[in-house]
Parts: C-alpha cells; structure tokens; sequence
C-alpha cells in the first residue's frame, strides 16, 4: 500500500458484522475453555496439520516438517539510508526505476530529464508485487515480471510535477507518468554470481497505463463497457496502481488493480458501484484529464480520465471507462506478441493481489483476492473447470487462462463466531439477506461484477482490516492472509483483537473444508511494538521481531513464511520496513498441532531484513533453487547511493530516490534462510 494513494475515507456503510466482533466472540468463547488470553490464543488452534496427527492421504511427511529450520539470527531494527541483512547475506540493487530494457531508452539520467520514451522503454517506478519466470528451468536465467504501483512526481520530473497559469498539465509530463505505471516483464541472468538486466531481450516489455488490453469473462461485451475506443465493450487501454500480484499453475502473471479509483473524476451524478469504490468528484490523483485535448492527444487518451457523462450515451463519452478497470489482469510474460487480459470474474474492487490456492488434479482452481480498504471483504473465484496437469506447460497460455478465469464462480468470506467460515456465492441465484437474489439487486452477472463490493454487502460479508496479501502453504494448503491495520475502527473492543485504532494488524489463516464451502480460522500472529502492553502485544513480540502493517507475504517452495511490512505506527520509531521469516508448520503445540505465534515460541519468527529510510518492502520472488530471494524497495527516501543495497547514503549526501529490486543472496551461494 502506498501511503500516497490510499485513502482515510470508509466506503463500506453496510451493517455487516465488523470482523473485530466476530472475533471478539471467538475468543472469548476459547477464553472461557482455558480461562486466560494466553492460554486462549494457544488454543486457536483449530487447525490441524495434516500428516501430523492423521493418515491422511494428503498427508505431509514428517521428516519434511522437521528437516527444516531457519538458520540466521534475527537482526536488530535499522533506521538508515540503507538496508541490512542478516549475517552471512549479501543484498543487491537490480533494475531500479529507469534501468533501459532496450536501446531505445536513453540511460537513466539523475537530474530527471529522461523524456517519456526513455520511461515507456524502461522500468517503471515504485515496484511492488512481482514474480519470477524461470527460464528453461535454470536457477540462474529468468523474466522477472514486477508491478510498478504508482509515481512520485517529484523524482520522476526535473522539478516535479507542473502546470500552466490555469491548471493543465504538460503532455510530456502526463505521458511519462502513464509510462512510469504498470508493469515491466525483463529478462534477468545470474553472470558469476551476480544477476544483471539482459538489455535488448526480445522478451523485456512494458504494459503501462496506456497499453491495449484485452477484456475477458462476464464483462467482456457488456454494455457497461462500451466506450469510444471499443464499441463492443471487449478492449480498454491501461492498468494502474498494480500493488500486489499473482501467478497461474500455467506459467502466467497476475497483476491487480489496486488504488485505480482515484485516477478518474466523475463530476455527476455517480452510479452505486462508484460511490462504493470511493471515487472523487472533482479532480484526479495526478490530473492526467487536464491534457485533454492537446493537439497530439490520440483517441481522448487524457480526456477519458474524468468519465462525467457528457454526451447522447456511452459511444459519444468515456463515462464507462474506469468500468474498465479494478479487475485482475493475465500478462502471457513468455510470448511478447500476446496482449494483457483482463479477467473480469474475479470481481471488480481495490484488488490488492490474487494468489492461487493448493493444486490438485481434477479439482477447481482456486484464487483468493483481498479487496484492501478498511472493512472490505476477503474474495475467492473457484474455476468450472477441474485441474488438468496438461495445462502446465501449454502452448497456449492465454487460452489456458480463459479456460480456468473466465468461467466459475466468485465468493466472499463471511467469518463465523465459532472459528468456522462460510464462503457466500456472488452468482444471479444467490439469496441475499434481505431474501432477494442477486440477480433481482444487480440485474445479472455483469452487473454483480461491476458493483463486486455492493453484491457482497447485501450477501453479508465479513468487514476486515484491509485484507492485503495472501499466501498458501504449500505443505497443506492453509491460506494465510495479511490484515494490515485499521485505524478508523474506533468503536469496536474486543479480547482477540482487543485494540481501538488497531494500528498494528494481524495475519489470519483458515484451511479449506474438503468441498471448499467453508473453512476453519484462527489468528496466527498479532503485529505489535514489544513496549505495547500484553493485552495489545498479543503475540508476545520482541525488539528482535516487532514489527507493524503486515503487507507482503509469501510462502516459498519449502514452506518458509515470508511477511513483508508496511509501516504506519510507532515501531516505525524503532525500525524500517522489514522483510520477517517464520516456518508455520514447525509451530506446533505439545501434542503436535499447528498453533499461532505466543510469547512461547515468538522467537520462531525472526527478523530478516530491513529496508532504508522512508520506504516500504514489497514483492517476494524466489529462483528456481530458492539460493537468490527478489525483494522490493518502494518509495524509498534517500536510497540507492550503489549498486551494494546495504551501502548507507552518506550524511549530508541526496540521492534521487529510485524504487527498486534488491536480490539477496547467500555468501556462500547456498539456499536462502536455512
Ligand atoms: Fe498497495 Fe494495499 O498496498
Ligand atoms: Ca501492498
Ligand atoms: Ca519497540
């Protein structure tokens, strides 16, 4: 989450039942069993391993469980114009903003005078979710696909953003910011030991907030789509504000539209599903609209950001263009001719990321998406079609995706009061609570998509505290999902989430039931400063491993949690954004269960890696052989003084701020975190 682009304002006026209170009589429940807090977070533990203490056919070996342990010492906060890593480790910048991918673009220049063709041939800016391609197999070769969130104006021009006496905004400028968004696919190679950009790669391209997409699924041809540019609802141009990601079983990148809304501008009257998503009035994020017609403005590609109606209907205005965005999109990253897609089933709202679930053959393809706003739901798209392990490696990739994303249903979370959860259809049949269906509210499948967070409303969806990634075990498929914070809570106490302005967040998991209609959960790790009182450090953190705003998070392919952090409280006093480590399937309680992070066995989770001033840590990305882990700096703010990310700005020494990749590796070449 960018601090930049998110907002304070709470959308979400329906009367669902705030997540705090459910569990708040979750806990208390267990409280009474065990008659403590301590006690009662240990007893969350509804769920089980499976293998531990089962003959369950899909069991996980207990050898692999034990065989594992992380092996650094956690480090100490750091707040420096540099990162730090854990002894033994080295960390590298990789294709910061600006770094060419083709001979077109001028090199990177530090006074920001790189013109927009220089940006739209080279990396964008503020890196966020990302994921690794490999290439052939090889643990030295891949593309590595990264989001580029969104821009801060000041580094990206010589002087920042400007405009003329009556506020418009010069072509160049808004050009190279439309650049500067989206997403960068670039071919990265290991070259004795350190890994490099491969400039010219016929592979390396951009996707930006202009380029021609595809849209797909239910949307796809609605009326709520047509626009100028597309008269049959089936194209649009850009994506934007791409925070966290994802990727397919088929050898694809998921990108998500996170903080779009406030691009665009509707003066007018704004139909429901705009009111719900938050959109502004008057003015945009950066004020891209005020190019509009410029001599060289092609197709009304500035004007199309304030969709106020002002023509006969949808063919003679760009009053349905931003119903073109806020959904997940599908990059084919190994075949550069293809187009993105955008795969509309999966909701449209503040996607944060869209993770996919455990794998099995001849069962649906499961994604899980976070919509990340304060009180907005958790969502799940389950495919039509069951998993065949043929479409692994297909020669049609983008096929594929429609074969599994384009039909199937979406759900959202409802959390039950009694630890167990119920995923609530978003389909024209579905009963909603006031005893109508769905499809009587919105019309049909379109129009629940369009308004994703109004069908949710009215199905009785869990308000949370701004779900952000997700990550899914892969020793036995538990999903855990970061809930960041959520500072405007300030009417609801509660013994398991016990803090008013819970400024700190949590991580919450659940495992699927066997038909996937439900689930168990508890609460694996409360975010906290350690000076907190025990009733808010209810994990029982230390100064080794506080740590606030759980953003990023991802399991590696041997089962290590990765969480990644988003500061916004006082432990950011005491340390930058950090990178923290934790192997869940190892936390076990005396009889061998799962259990969640306690004073007891806090020191399991362990402190990584911490990033320089002003930034955030984002984006998780593994090789082939886990021996290289891909982090990313964004919105740092005196940082990258050299190619060594640990090498701290001088004092008295500014650097223009360049988001970017960092590359960890260990001394001695070996696997990353054991
Ligand atoms: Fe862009 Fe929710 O973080
Ligand atoms: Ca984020
Ligand atoms: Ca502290």
């Amino acid at each position: 989450m960018s601090k930049f682009t998110t907002s304070d304002v709470v959308h979400n006026e329906s009367e669902n039942t705030p997540f705090s209170s459910v569990l708040e009589k979750h806990l208390s429940r267990r409280s009474v069993v065990r008659g403590g807090l301590g006690g009662a977070i240990a007893l969350l533990s509804g769920l089980t391993l499976t293998g531990c203490n089962s003959d369950d056919s899909d069991s996980v070996d207990e050898d692999v469980l034990e065989s594992i342990a992380l092996a650094f010492e956690s480090i100490a906060g750091s707040k420096t114009d540099g990162c730090v890593v854990a002894a033994g480790y080295t960390a590298s910048v990789l294709a910061p903003w600006g770094t060419p991918l083709n001979t077109t673009a001028a090199a990177w220049k530090n006074d920001g005078s790189n013109t927009s063709t220089d940006q739209l041939n080279s990396m964008g800016m503020h890196h966020d979710g990302m994921h690794f391609f490999p290439i052939n197999g090889s643990a030295d070769d891949g593309l590595l696909a990264v989001n580029h969130e969104y821009i801060d104006q000041n580094a990206l021009h010589p002087n920042g953003a400007t405009a003329d006496a009556e506020g418009n905004r010069p072509v160049e400028e808004v050009r190279k910011e439309i650049y500067a968004h989206g997403v960068a696919v670039v071919r990265i190679q290991r070259i004795n030991g350190n890994w490099q950009v491969v400039e010219n790669d016929p592979l390396n391209r951009r996707f930006t907030s202009d380029s021609v997409m595809d849209i797909s699924g239910p949307m796809a041809g609605s009326d709520h789509l047509i626009t100028p540019f597309s008269l049959d609802g089936t194209q649009t141009r850009g994506t934007n504000n791409n925070c966290g990601n994802g990727y397919t079983p088929w050898g694809t990148y998921l990108t998500c539209e996170e903080n779009w809304h406030a691009c665009f501008m509707n003066s007018g009257t704004q139909p429901a599903d705009q009111q719900r998503l938050g959109f502004p009035s008057e003015g945009t994020r950066y004020g891209w609209q005020t190019a509009a017609g410029d001599a060289s403005e092609v197709d009304s590609e500035f004007a199309r950001w304030d969709v106020t109606p002002t023509g006969a209907d949808a063919t003679e205005d760009y009053r349905n263009e931003a119903s073109t965005f806020g959904y997940i999109v599908e990059i084919d990253p190994h075949d550069a001719s293809t187009r993105a897609v955008k795969r509309t089933h999966l909701g449209r709202f503040r996607h944060e990321g869209c993770w996919p679930g455990k794998l099995e053959e001849g069962k649906p393809v499961v994604f899980y998406s976070g919509d990340d706003s304060r009180f907005e739901y958790i969502y799940k798209f389950v495919s039509t079609a069951p998993w065949d392990p043929a479409d692994a490696n297909p020669s049609d990739r983008l096929a594929t995706g429609a074969k599994y994303m384009d039909e199937g249903t979406l759900y959202v979370a409802r959390f039950n009061e009694d630890g167990t959860g119920t995923w609530l259809p978003l389909t024209v049949d579905a009963v909603a609570q006031d005893g109508r269906t769905l499809g009587q509210i919105f019309g049909d499948l379109p129009g629940i998509i369009l308004n994703t967070r109004g069908a949710a409303d009215a199905m009785g969806a869990t308000p949370m505290d701004r779900p952000e990634w997700c990550a899914v075990s892969p020793l036995n498929g538990d999903v855990y999902f970061t809930l960041t914070n959520n500072t405007r809570r300030t009417e609801e106490t509660n013994a398991a989430n016990p803090r008013l302005n819970n400024a700190y967040g949590h991580i919450i998991r659940w495992s699927e039931a066997d038909d996937m209609s439900g689930f168990d959960w508890e609460i694996f790790v409360f975010g906290s400063n350690d000076s907190a009182s025990a009733d808010v450090n209810l994990s029982g953190l230390t100064d080794l491993n506080e740590f606030a705003s759980p953003d990023g998070l991802g399991f590696d392919s041997r089962g290590i949690l990765w969480i990644q952090t988003d500061n916004g409280s006082d432990v950011a006093e005491d340390t930058n954004d950090q990178v923290l480590a934790v192997i869940p399937s190892t936390v076990l309680d005396d009889d061998g269960n799962l259990t969640p992070i306690t004073a007891d066995n806090q020191d399991m989770l362990k402190r990584f890696f911490v990033g320089p001033n002003g930034c955030e840590v984002t984006g998780l990305a593994f090789n082939a052989d886990n021996t290289a882990l891909f982090i990313n700096i964004q919105h740092p703010g005196n940082w990258p003084y050299s190619n060594d990310a640990t090498e701290v700005t001088p004092d008295g020494t500014s650097v223009r701020p360049r988001a970017s990749t960092v590359v960890i590796q260990k001394a001695d070449g070996g696997p990353i975190g054991v």
